[in-house]
């Protein structure tokens, strides 16, 4: 059985790889060191795949420490997801971002060379297409011009990494450029559970949904789009995962070097039709205003698919409506998230 250790595997979309790995026959190890997410999620993990996965409370920036995980294990392969990801944080605490995540990247791949592991999959975003609306964004899309710290350590480690894969000629890395993932595990036991008020669309819509936050308000609505609201693509969570079994599965059956892939659906949804979309998961209306725009969003972004499908056989599987229905099943399951204990 092929092994595969998971950073950052206690997160939203790692604990949800984590899942797909295993249906998938893969056996997995999980190093996080629950700076954005709580030990429960390992309890939850274990009630949906029926074990207990191998967990290591570790920082993937302290290299004697997660030195433990390779000496400890046979690893065939890594999906580095540990990062810190708040935009606005980002901005405002750039050092903690770029020596977080460029500093656990960088130690993790140190270890790969010394422990022989040549298979890596690392989370990267569509941010890194920076400001330019020429969408669909193809892999060929120039990268751009980021308009925070968080974005721009994607778009470092992106070239870190190539310059790791050209020195290191047995390393096979592929880079995956998430667009918009939200939704949750059929089950309703784990989703995303952000500390405090939550920056993004879909955690925000869920709180308002569930009563906690009193209204959303929309950034803006004089966009050139058909309805002034901005336009993204939206990515179940439960397809984001499987593109990483996916992934996985292309580097065993690859040569070395680097392949870079967008994960999105290709379909664009704008604030208003994800509104009324969870409206209709909700059963009632969401409370919503409508305010200016966040500065730093762009009017319009979607993937093409094109490549992840030909090379990947990557297809998103749900649509809007299952991403609003599986949220709400989590938020009213877990209306206060998951516990701290
Ligand atoms: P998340 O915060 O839920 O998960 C990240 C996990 O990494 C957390 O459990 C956190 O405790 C852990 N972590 C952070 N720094 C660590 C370190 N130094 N050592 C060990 N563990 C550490 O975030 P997520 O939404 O699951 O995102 C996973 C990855 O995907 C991140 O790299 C993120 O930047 C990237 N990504 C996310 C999105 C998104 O919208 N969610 C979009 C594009 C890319
Ligand atoms: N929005 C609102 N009100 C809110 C929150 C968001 O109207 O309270 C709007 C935004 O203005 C945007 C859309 O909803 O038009 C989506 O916003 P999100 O914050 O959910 O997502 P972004 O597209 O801004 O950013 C996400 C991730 C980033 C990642 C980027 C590209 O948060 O980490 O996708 O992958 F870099």
């Amino acid at each position: 059985m092929s092994t595969v250790l998971v950073t950052g595997g206690n997160g939203y979309i790692g604990s949800h790889t984590v899942i797909s790995l295993y249906e998938n026959g893969y056996d997995v190890i999980i190093a996080d060191n629950l700076s954005n997410s709580k030990m429960e999620v390992q309890n939850r993990l274990e009630k949906i795949c029926g074990k207990r996965f191998k967990f290591y409370n570790v920082d993937c920036c302290d290299e004697a420490a997660l030195e433990k995980v390779f000496s400890e294990n046979k690893i065939d392969s890594v999906i580095h997801f540990a990062g810190l990801k708040a935009v606005g944080e980002s901005v405002r605490m750039p050092l903690e971002y770029y020596s977080n995540n460029i500093n656990s990247m960088i130690t993790v791949c140190k270890l790969m060379k010394k422990y022989g592991v040549n298979n890596l999959v690392f989370s990267s975003s569509a941010t890194v297409y920076g400001m330019s609306e020429d969408v669909p964004f193809t892999e060929e899309s120039p990268l751009g011009v980021c308009t925070n710290p968080y974005g721009w350590t994607k778009w470092m480690l992106e070239q870190i990494l190539r310059d790791f894969a050209k020195a290191e000629p047995s390393m096979k890395v592929c880079l995956l450029r998430y667009f918009n993932p939200v939704g949750a595990h059929e089950s309703g036991l784990i989703g995303e559970d952000p500390r405090g008020i939550p920056n993004n669309l879909f955690p925000y819509i869920s709180k308002v949904a569930g009563g906690t936050l009193e209204k959303l308000t929309v950034f803006g609505d004089d966009y050139d789009t058909p309805d002034g609201t901005c336009i993204r693509d939206y990515i179940h969570v439960v397809d984001l995962a499987d593109g990483h079994v996916k992934a996985i599965r292309y580097l065993e059956s690859h040569d070395a070097g680097v392949s870079l892939f967008n994960l999105g659906t290709g379909k664009g949804t704008s604030v208003k039709e994800a509104v009324a979309a969870f409206e209709k998961a909700c059963g009632h209306e969401i409370n919503h205003v409508f305010g200016p725009r966040r500065p730093g969003d762009i009017a319009v972004c979607y993937a093409s698919t094109e490549k992840a499908e030909k090379e990947l056989g990557f297809v998103a599987k749900y649509g809007i409506d299952e991403m609003c229905s599986s949220c709400w099943k989590w938020q009213t399951m877990n209306p206060e998230g998951l516990s701290d204990d």
